[in-house]
């Protein structure tokens, strides 16, 4: 499908190019890397979407006014996004934690940062983040908009520790990026702002929309019919999701109440943080949202990442507590905890267990995989353009 038409061949030396500097960016440049991006951009700011999220997806939307996708801002923002060269010492890219492969997490309980030292969270999967409508990003919502978000794990001590000044020089310097800033802003000038930009158009166009489940989707006029393309225990399986076991209640939220097809919005993403009771109030260490407002009705709360692709995003919740899918299915069936700020929807769990017998919560669990999109997963758009990295 691409001619990789040209390709940008470097051969850099750091200390030719750089001079004495080398206790801060001793290997900021690695000695040589090849890029290769399709002559023609990939596109990325026309999403083709399928008719069962098209409506909602518009309701939904995050992108600002100001940072609409571009072919350009997005390819510029894909070359950073696998870039190591973005980290003080040159070992960790955005990629090192969000992999293609994984749905764009890691697979680590707890992610590893430039220096080997371990992160406080659990990587989170970066799909479909154009369509969380809170617009709020980490597990605490701490990050108040994307753009605000690609930024921090760049300056954050434990992950890529680099300094924005320091690293938007760095780029000025480097002779791949002048010509990639052009294109995607009219300028080679290299500044942060455009920096954050040309990553969140690159997150934002990370939509996956191509699984079983969408196929399916496709074929029906009601998300709770059965799927001619899915198995019988697929379906059964399904028919848990959206009725006993009361998991679309929220990661498939009726969030706009206007619109009725919301409800089939299948971006699988709450409407907002919740607390789900995997911790009880005294257990719980790490406070999400509460911790950052200081609000007593938010400590404990968090958001989850979208279920789609969740067969590969494993370990799961924000500290990567569960290994597994049955583990995490067998915490809402038998292990809610009581909490101060619990979220009603699991009230009863908590009292009595959702108590699922073994047969359906197998078939649950054969549901989930129908959320994977190996299109998605192995799209060449989302991969690294570096063909010879450091
Ligand atoms: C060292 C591993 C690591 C690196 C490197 C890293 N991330 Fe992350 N990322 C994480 C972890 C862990 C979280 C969750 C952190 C939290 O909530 O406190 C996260 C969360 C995110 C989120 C929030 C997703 C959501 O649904 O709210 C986005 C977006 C993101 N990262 C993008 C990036 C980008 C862009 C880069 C490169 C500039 C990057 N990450 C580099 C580990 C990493
Ligand atoms: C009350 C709302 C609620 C209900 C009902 C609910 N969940 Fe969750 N779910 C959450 C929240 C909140 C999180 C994130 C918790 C955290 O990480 O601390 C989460 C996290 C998850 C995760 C981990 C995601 C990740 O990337 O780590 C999976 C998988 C999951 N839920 C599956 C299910 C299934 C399957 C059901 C039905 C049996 C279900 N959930 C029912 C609120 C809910």
């Amino acid at each position: 499908m691409q001619i990789p038409a040209f390709t940008i061949f470097l051969c850099l030396f750091v200390t030719l190019a750089y001079g004495q500097t080398a206790d801060s960016v001793s290997a900021e440049v690695g000695s040589d890397r090849q890029l290769d991006l399709p002559a023609t951009p990939y596109r990325y700011a026309d999403q083709v979407l399928p008719r069962h999220v098209k409506q909602v997806a518009e309701l939904f939307d995050n992108t600002p006014e100001s940072n609409p996708i571009t072919d350009e801002g997005a390819t510029l923002g894909r070359v950073l996004f696998y870039d190591p060269n973005l980290s003080l010492n040159g070992s960790t890219s955005c990629s090192s934690c969000h992999s293609q492969r994984t749905a764009f997490t890691d697979a680590r309980r707890l992610s590893k940062g430039f220096q080997g030292k371990t992160v406080d969270r659990n990587s989170m999967s970066l799909v479909n983040l154009r369509y969380y409508r809170p617009g709020k990003f980490f597990w605490d919502e701490r990050a108040d908009s994307l753009e605000d978000q690609v930024l921090m794990p760049i300056e954050n001590p434990n992950e890529m520790g680099h300094e924005l000044t320091a690293l938007v020089s760095q780029l000025q310097r480097d002779p791949i990026y002048p010509p990639l800033f052009h294109d995607a802003f009219g300028s080679t000038e290299v500044t942060k702002e455009r920096l954050s930009r040309a990553l969140a158009q690159f997150i934002r166009s990370l939509v996956s929309v191509g699984s079983r489940f969408d196929q399916g989707r496709a074929e029906v006029a009601s998300v709770l019919e059965p799927f001619p393309n899915f198995s019988e225990q697929e379906n059964y399986g399904k028919q848990q999701f959206f009725g006993r076991a009361r998991c679309s209640e929220c990661h498939l939220p009726e969030t706009d109440g206007k619109t009725g097809a919301a409800r089939q919005s299948a971006f699988f993403q709450l409407e907002g943080p919740l607390v789900n009771g995997i911790d009880s109030d005294s257990d719980q260490v790490d406070g999400g949202v509460g911790a950052v407002t200081s609000k007593e009705s938010e400590w404990g709360r968090f958001k989850s990442t979208s279920l789609r692709n969740v067969v590969l995003t494993a370990p799961y919740m924000h500290d990567g507590r569960f290994r597994t899918l049955d583990q995490v299915i067998e915490h809402y069936n038998w292990s809610v905890k009581p909490h101060r700020n619990l979220d009603h929807r699991l009230e009863d769990f908590a009292a009595n267990g959702l108590a699922l017998p073994e047969v359906e919560k197998v078939a649950l669990a054969a549901f989930l995989g129908t959320l994977t999109d190996p299109t998605f997963l192995t799209d060449p758009k989302f991969s690294n353009p570096f063909t010879r990295p450091e």
